[in-house]
């Protein structure tokens, strides 16, 4: 049950709180210790506040051979963002992830909950351009 329900939290706030952790801990039963291990193992996750879009950019081979680096370093200069980083107006976050699945579309990335896939810095552009 702690796997959906640490969902819903971050569905909530974006992020799964200390709080949110000991609220869970209680309602389960669980130690707090317990799903602090949990929380931390799963990458997906966030241990912190993220911005309004959190743009997840596979890094892993295919998408590395197909021009993640490059799409890294477009969205680093456009956004003035490193990665694990957040724009000063909130909006953007970037991680750095592991394969998202979609190796055959590469490079691919998520924003939120939806894939984008075969990037190019000027596709970024266009997506980040239909972001309110
Ligand atoms: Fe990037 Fe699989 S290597 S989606």
């Amino acid at each position: 049950a702690l796997l959906p329900l640490l969902h819903l939290a971050q569905r909530e706030q974006g992020w799964v709180s200390p709080e949110a952790q000991e609220w869970l801990a209680e309602r389960l039963d669980l130690t707090p210790a317990m799903v602090m291990g949990v929380t931390t193992f799963y990458t997906m996750y966030n241990q912190a506040p993220v911005g309004k879009y959190l743009l997840q950019l596979c890094r892993t081979l295919s998408c590395n051979l197909r021009g993640s680096e490059d799409i890294r370093a477009h969205l680093m200069k456009s956004l003035s963002i490193e990665p694990g980083g957040t724009s000063t107006d909130g909006r953007f976050t970037l991680v750095e992830v592991e394969c998202l699945g979609a190796c055959g579309t590469a490079p691919a990335m998520m924003i939120n909950d939806d894939y984008h896939e075969n990037l190019t810095p000027a596709r970024v552009d266009e997506i980040l351009g239909t972001l309110a």
